[in-house]
């Protein structure tokens, strides 16, 4: 028997829509009809005529007020942040206004609003010492990026209010618009015969962003709380990724140039030995990441690559 529980849609706010893990939450969201979304983004419009759309700027505390008085949402996906490494060491204030002041004024009104915020986070909180990470591993961030992606973590466990976070790194996937992800990045340039520099000590388990999609769905499913890891299930180099996508699309690998991060001279520093072990995401959310093939093969067939 259907109960009145069951026809009640929850309402769920995407905040950082126009984003790259933004859009797929807005596809994901869109196709299931026990939800009602409301989007807010950075830009102007929407890349999604169709849905309910806001631009906001998250480090403006009345934008956060005034859009949750107007949507009053069961659950909240922070999808937004300055994301950009470097940047954030050369523009220390935005950074700390979009990824801390930003997720602080979104945690006060979620609590006084009854929410359920979940929050992405990232393995740049880590210095990339002894990676992989488990959820109880002890943050040391080493770039600006980390630490206020650290802060904003810090200021969800201070703040009362109902949070989950997740931890990810380097996501890859079939976003369609905005800027290309690495994937397409690297498919991208090697199509077009261009030679790339890829770092072949920087380790991670890159997440493909459906696989993301999921684990949030099944956190707003079971209700969890508390901190949560997302990866993939293979912990592999920039450079071996980027020879797993060249062999894949059946690209020319010579034009792949292995170089050492120290070379690149970014302002940033990047963690090298990183990673998520996703065990509890495992465990406890179901969470069966796809294969780096699995993905690339589901991102051909969706982008005509
Ligand atoms: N991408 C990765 O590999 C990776 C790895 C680990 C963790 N993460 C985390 O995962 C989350 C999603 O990442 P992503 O790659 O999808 O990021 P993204 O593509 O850069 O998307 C972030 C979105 O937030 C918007 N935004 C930025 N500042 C804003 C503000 N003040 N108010 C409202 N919106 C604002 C951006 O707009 P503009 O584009 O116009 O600035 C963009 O639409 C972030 O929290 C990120 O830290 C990402």
């Amino acid at each position: 028997m259907i109960s009145t529980k069951d026809l009640i849609k929850k309402r769920v706010l995407i905040i950082g829509s126009n984003g790259m893990l933004g859009q797929r939450l807005t596809e994901y969201f869109i196709k299931k009809n026990k939800f009602e979304i409301f989007c807010c983004s950075a830009e102007d419009e929407s890349f999604y005529p169709d849905v309910e759309y806001k631009k906001i700027n998250l480090a403006e505390k009345k934008d956060v007020k005034n859009l949750l008085r107007h949507f009053y949402p069961d659950v909240i996906i922070n999808a937004a942040a300055y994301t950009n490494v470097d940047g954030c060491e050369t523009n220390k204030e935005l950074a700390w206004n979009i990824n801390v002041l930003g997720v602080g004024y979104l945690a006060q009104f979620s609590r006084a609003f009854q929410s359920h915020l979940i929050h992405i986070s990232s393995d740049y909180v880590f210095d990339g010492k002894n990676g992989p990470y488990t959820e109880k591993d002890i943050p040391n961030p080493i770039s600006y990026y980390g630490r206020s992606k650290l802060a904003s973590e810090n200021v969800l466990k201070g703040s009362g209010s109902k949070y989950t976070i997740i931890r990810t790194n380097v996501l890859y996937g079939p976003a369609k618009f905005g800027r290309p992800d690495f994937v397409k990045w690297v498919v991208g340039s090697l199509k077009e015969g261009k030679e790339i520099n890829i770092v072949t000590d920087q380790i991670n388990n890159p997440t493909y962003l459906d696989d993301l999609v999921f684990a949030i769905g099944k956190i707003i499913e079971l209700n969890k709380e508390g901190l949560y890891n997302i990866g993939g299930p293979e912990f592999l180099s920039r450079y071996d990724f980027t020879l797993r996508i060249a062999r894949f699309f059946n690209l020319n690998k010579s034009l792949v140039n292995p170089i050492l991060t120290g070379e690149l001279k970014q302002p940033a520093p990047r963690p090298l030995k990183s990673g998520l072990i996703t065990l509890k995401a495992e465990t406890e959310l179901s969470y069966k990441p796809h294969s780096i093939e699995e993905s690339l093969l589901l991102m051909q067939k969706e982008l005509n690559f």
